[in-house]
């Protein structure tokens, strides 16, 4: 049996820098006609100078695949010529509160301060993309953050708002009350609770952020995904850190799934008795909410069983030895 995708994408990808840019890139890639790339580097992409050089980075580390960068810009004051110049070359701006996970120390600190920008970005149609968490007790913070959603999604009604990698209930229930909100969901919260990360040995290739919350949320998501919600976007969130970042004292947050993302969703659409739901989850429903057209692009999947390696270089993959039951077409790998 054989699945064909149409131009399907990743709408929350980090694809890091240098080496790990170069080792993660072609999963993606292979999988993928696009993605949403976040700018949480070391050092931010927050000049339209270094998104470019970002973006020429990302499409040499794919090598010939067809892969469309979808760059975004980390959120900070910003001027309405700086905004205007961007526009063009960007898909949304992406708000970190201030230290809240990887990489987001030059944050959001102050929430009263991003009134005039956030005002700007309604104005001139460009999306903003959130990472909705306060710095709350860890299984609150999502739920805590809902009331920026809401004040935003109210005080900026024309400007599209993505609520990044929801975990929770309440936050499926908040998409419903405001047209202008949309939610990226990933791989990993369709499958794990908190059980999965500490119920047991403790699991830090399931660390990740938003943590894992209860099966009650997870269950919430799936009905919501698997019943077909037009504002369920796909995005892995697919967060490599080598395992010496992730295996010590102070473990990394971040789940690696870029190497399964297709074949796993295939397994869980198949099993949610939802196969036919699959094509809108991760190609129509972030192509209609971001207004894109995607490069033409199919990708295959073929339901013979695949071994999920033990390493992709230095980086642990979500799901690693396990056997899945859909594979990618290596034959259809990025045909165009
Ligand atoms: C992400 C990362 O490592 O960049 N980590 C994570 O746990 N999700 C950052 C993020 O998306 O919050
Ligand atoms: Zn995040
Ligand atoms: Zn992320």
């Amino acid at each position: 049996m054989r699945l064909t995708l149409d131009a399907p994408l990743d709408m929350h990808l980090h694809l890091r820098e240098q080496e790990m840019l170069d080792l993660v890139a072609p999963f993606s890639a292979a999988q993928f006609a696009g993605g949403v790339v976040m700018p949480n580097l070391i050092q931010p992409v927050d000049t339209l100078a270094r998104l470019r050089d970002y973006r020429a980075a990302i499409l040499r580390a794919c090598g010939g695949a067809s892969f469309h960068p979808y760059m975004t810009l980390f959120f900070r004051e910003y001027s309405r010529e700086e905004l205007i110049e961007a526009r063009g070359e960007i898909i949304g701006l992406k708000l970190y509160p201030a230290g809240i996970t990887t990489q987001s120390e030059a944050g959001v600190s102050d929430f009263d301060r991003i009134g005039p920008t956030v005002a700007l970005l309604e104005e001139l149609g460009i999306p903003l993309l959130v990472h909705g968490e306060t710095n709350g007790f860890v299984m609150d913070r999502e739920r805590e953050f809902l009331r920026v959603y809401q004040w935003l999604a109210e005080t900026f009604p024309r400007l599209r708002i993505v609520m990044e990698h929801i975990t929770t209930a309440e936050a499926v229930t908040l998409l419903d009350r405001y047209d202008n909100l949309a939610a990226t969901v990933t791989l990993h919260h369709l499958m794990i609770t908190l059980d999965d990360v500490a119920g047991g040995l403790l699991q830090p290739d399931l660390f990740c952020k938003p943590i894992a919350k209860t099966p009650r949320d997870r269950d919430a998501l799936r009905q919501a995904v698997f019943g077909g919600h037009p504002r369920l976007i796909f995005g892995s969130d697919s967060a490599p850190h080598p395992r010496h970042k992730k295996e010590c004292c102070g473990c990394a947050a971040g789940v690696f799934s870029a190497p399964v993302t297709l074949p796993m969703l295939a397994q869980l659409f198949e099993e949610a008795e939802r196969l036919e739901r699959l094509a809108d989850f991760v190609s129509t429903n972030g192509a209609r909410f971001y207004q894109i057209t995607p490069p033409q692009k199919s990708v295959e999947l073929l339901r013979t069983p695949w071994r999920v390696p033990e390493l992709c270089g230095a980086v642990r993959p979500f799901l690693a030895g396990q056997t899945l039951r859909w594979s990618l077409d290596e034959g259809s790998r990025g045909r165009e």
